[in-house]
């Protein structure tokens, strides 16, 4: 009896762990939406690999305390590898980021240079494609 709460104790462990260190369950704010206007902005550093391993320096400085190493999401921060993250345009990854969602803990990086926004934007599609269904 003293072993089966055991197990059970330390499944529940384990799952609220696996859920910590991924957030696949993360669902977009639709109150947190960029304009048209911003979507559609061009990333003026589209095409310049060159900039990634700079993005990924920006990303280890400043986001992933909450992202993660590969963006996968700890806690409620968004997992930036799923395709419902990914499918935005540039304009909309660089709003969402220059902006931020106080309500739901994403701070505003408006303070970082234009150019190193975009940098991010370049650094987040790198990162490896989530297979998910939504
Ligand atoms: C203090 C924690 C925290 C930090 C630091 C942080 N984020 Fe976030 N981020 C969040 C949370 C929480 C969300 C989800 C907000 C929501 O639920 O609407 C989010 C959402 C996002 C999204 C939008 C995902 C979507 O649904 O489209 C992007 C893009 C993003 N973050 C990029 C970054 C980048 C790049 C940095 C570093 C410059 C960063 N974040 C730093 C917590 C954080």
């Amino acid at each position: 009896m003293k072993a089966a709460g055991w197990t059970i104790f330390v499944g529940l462990f384990l799952g609220a762990a696996l859920l910590m260190a991924q957030n696949l369950g993360y669902r977009q704010d639709p109150g947190w939406k960029a304009p048209a206007k911003a979507a559609a902005r061009k990333n003026p550093l589209a095409g310049r690999s060159d900039v990634i391993a700079g993005g990924k320096k920006l990303f280890e400085q400043h986001c992933i305390e909450c992202h993660g190493h590969s963006g996968q999401g700890l806690g409620h921060a968004a997992d930036l590898q799923l395709p419902v993250v990914q499918r935005q345009s540039d304009g909309t990854l660089f709003w969402k980021i220059t902006t931020g969602n106080a309500r739901h803990g994403m701070p505003t990086f408006s303070g970082l240079p234009e150019l190193q926004r975009w940098q991010l934007v370049m650094f987040l599609r790198t990162l490896p494609a989530r297979k998910a269904s939504r």
